[in-house]
């Protein structure tokens, strides 16, 4: 297993490149993802097909603005399969703040909080950021966003606002057929970037395929 220039990725060589996190929780899978152990470490692989996060680090980015101890809120968590991957690079010093309306994948994130003490679990709804405030008691160093929503760019503007903390980064998720199904992907792409570029400072700009078709990853720092 090789560390990549990422912070807690790692690597396995091979003809199909392979991402990995070291497991916080040994010998407890999260998803269907693989086990992989070297020199007594276990690490757990990052599908980029089930991750958008997995699926912009697989674009050979230069970071994935997540580092240990740091609070993340993540708007859109389900069941938490990408949030794992984080609660792994965090580790025990950092929190993951996690906000879905959706009972179901809720109830399997709770098996998961039992396990990962670095994720709370929140019922809420991210376009109404001032009904977690309670829930959320601090400034955070990311914010993650997945919620494939028509108002994605609105959702993520208004928590950035209120829970990002100055010199902090966003990671939007857009999937252009949530806002526009009709439009040219690139158009919607162009009205959430100026949208965002309004206020915050763009970092990157990147497609997500061929893991996911129609969506890009926009990473902002708080100005
Ligand atoms: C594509 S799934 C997220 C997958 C997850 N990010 C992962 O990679 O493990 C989108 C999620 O957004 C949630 N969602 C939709 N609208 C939301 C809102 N207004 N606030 C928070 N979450 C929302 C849905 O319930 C769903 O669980």
């Amino acid at each position: 297993m090789k560390p990549t220039k990422l912070f807690g990725v790692y690597e396995l060589p091979g003809r199909r490149p392979r991402i990995f996190t070291k497991n916080l929780v040994p010998g407890k899978k999260v998803y269907d993802e693989k086990l992989e152990k070297d020199k007594g470490v276990e690490y757990r692989e990052w599908n980029p097909n089930r991750s958008k996060l997995g699926a912009y680090i697989m674009q050979g980015v230069r970071d994935a603005f997540i580092r240990p101890d740091q609070t993340v809120l993540y708007l859109g968590i389900a069941s938490g399969t990408t949030a794992s991957h984080i609660s792994d690079i965090i580790g025990k010093g950092g929190m993951v703040f996690g906000i879905d309306p959706a009972f179901r994948p809720l109830i399997e994130l709770m098996f998961l909080c039992e396990k990962r003490k670095n994720i709370a679990p929140i019922m809420g709804d991210a376009f109404h950021p001032e009904t977690y405030e309670s829930l959320v008691p601090e400034k955070v160093s990311v914010i993650f966003q997945d919620v494939a929503q028509r108002n994605q760019a609105e959702i993520f503007l208004k928590n950035v606002r209120k829970y990002l903390r100055k010199g902090g980064f966003g990671m939007l998720s857009v999937k252009a057929r949530s806002i526009d199904m009709g439009a040219k992907p690139k158009q919607v792409f162009r009205e959430v970037r100026e949208k965002l570029e309004k206020e915050l400072t763009i970092v990157d700009f990147r497609s997500l395929e061929p893991f996911e078709k129609d969506h890009v990853m926009i990473v902002v720092k708080k100005k």
